[in-house]
């Protein structure tokens, strides 16, 4: 059924953090790899450390939130090199810990990332994939998935609008030789909490994560979750009364507002 050792590999947001991470971690020789994100320059540099591992890797620069502009590039892509996985992976990240209500632009802007952004690119290899009965799709939330954080109201909804689309998704696509898996990992020390002031626990490196995130692709998680302490931890606090869980939070905020993470 699932692919667990890829050959051909699609991932977006591959120009920077784990989706840089993962595409070092699948490059191996015979192995093809498609880079897309935004900054055609990182894209470049990542695809010369893939390169250098042996693998043949492939640039798009497109924007996620494009839904015609990286249908054309997937279905090019995947006509050349018929794909066996693909990370839906780019997002970006909107924290306002200064008790500010995050700009409604930025707010618009993460959905379409964030979310919109991920079926623009499951969407097109689901057709794809049914029909060849085999292959492979990723989905990266987080634990925000699991709990409101209390500074990202858009980010939070939009990991768990990602979190039930690829469970359900999941679910139907089984019957058709295609897995699904959605990540949800904590804090892993990439440029989109660089500027976090507050505690990280149990944060962990991109290369970690990406090991981590192959790991459970390779035994078909339905949940790659990590830590996994953390994690259920996570899952404990989003169960809670909203007063309690306010309460506790209550008690982290401080800092002043910082922007869109782009
Ligand atoms: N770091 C964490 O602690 C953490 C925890 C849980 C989940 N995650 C999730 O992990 C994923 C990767 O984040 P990261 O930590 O690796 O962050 P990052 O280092 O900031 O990387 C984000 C990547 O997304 C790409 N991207 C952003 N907007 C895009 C767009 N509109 N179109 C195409 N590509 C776009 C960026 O590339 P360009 O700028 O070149 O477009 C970049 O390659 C995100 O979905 C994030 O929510 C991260």
């Amino acid at each position: 059924m699932e692919e667990r050792n890829p050959r051909t590999v699609v991932i977006t947001g591959a120009s920077s953090g784990i989706g840089r991470s993962l595409a070092l971690e699948y490059s191996a020789p015979g192995v093809v790899i498609g880079l897309v994100g935004r900054d055609g320059r990182r894209l470049d540099q990542v695809a010369t450390a893939c390169r250098a591992r042996g693998a043949d890797a492939v640039t798009g620069v497109v924007d996620v939130s494009d839904r015609a502009g990286l249908d054309a590039w997937l279905r090019e892509f995947d006509r050349r090199h018929p794909v066996d996985l693909v990370v839906a992976n780019a997002g970006v990240l909107v924290r306002m810990p200064g008790g500010e209500v995050e700009p409604a632009d930025d707010a618009y802007r993460l959905m379409q990332i964030n979310v919109l952004g991920v079926l623009n690119t499951a969407q097109p290899m689901i057709a794809r994939m049914k029909e060849r009965g085999r292959g492979q799709l990723a989905l990266i939330a987080s634990v925000a998935a699991f709990t409101p954080l209390p500074h990202s109201p858009s980010y939070s909804a939009s990991k768990a609008a990602v979190l039930n689309y690829g469970l359900s998704l999941r679910a139907v696509l089984a019957h058709h030789g295609v897995g699904v898996s959605v990540v949800c990992c904590g804090f892993v020390e990439t440029p989109m909490i660089a500027d976090i002031k507050d505690p990280k626990p149990f944060n962990m490196t991109a290369e970690k994560a990406a090991l981590r995130i192959r790991r459970g692709l390779e035994q078909d998680r339905a949940v790659i979750m990590f830590p996994l302490f953390f994690a259920l931890m996570s899952r404990l606090d989003g169960l809670l009364p909203d007063r309690v869980r306010r309460f506790f939070y209550a008690h982290s905020q401080r800092g002043k507002a910082s922007a869109i993470n782009r």
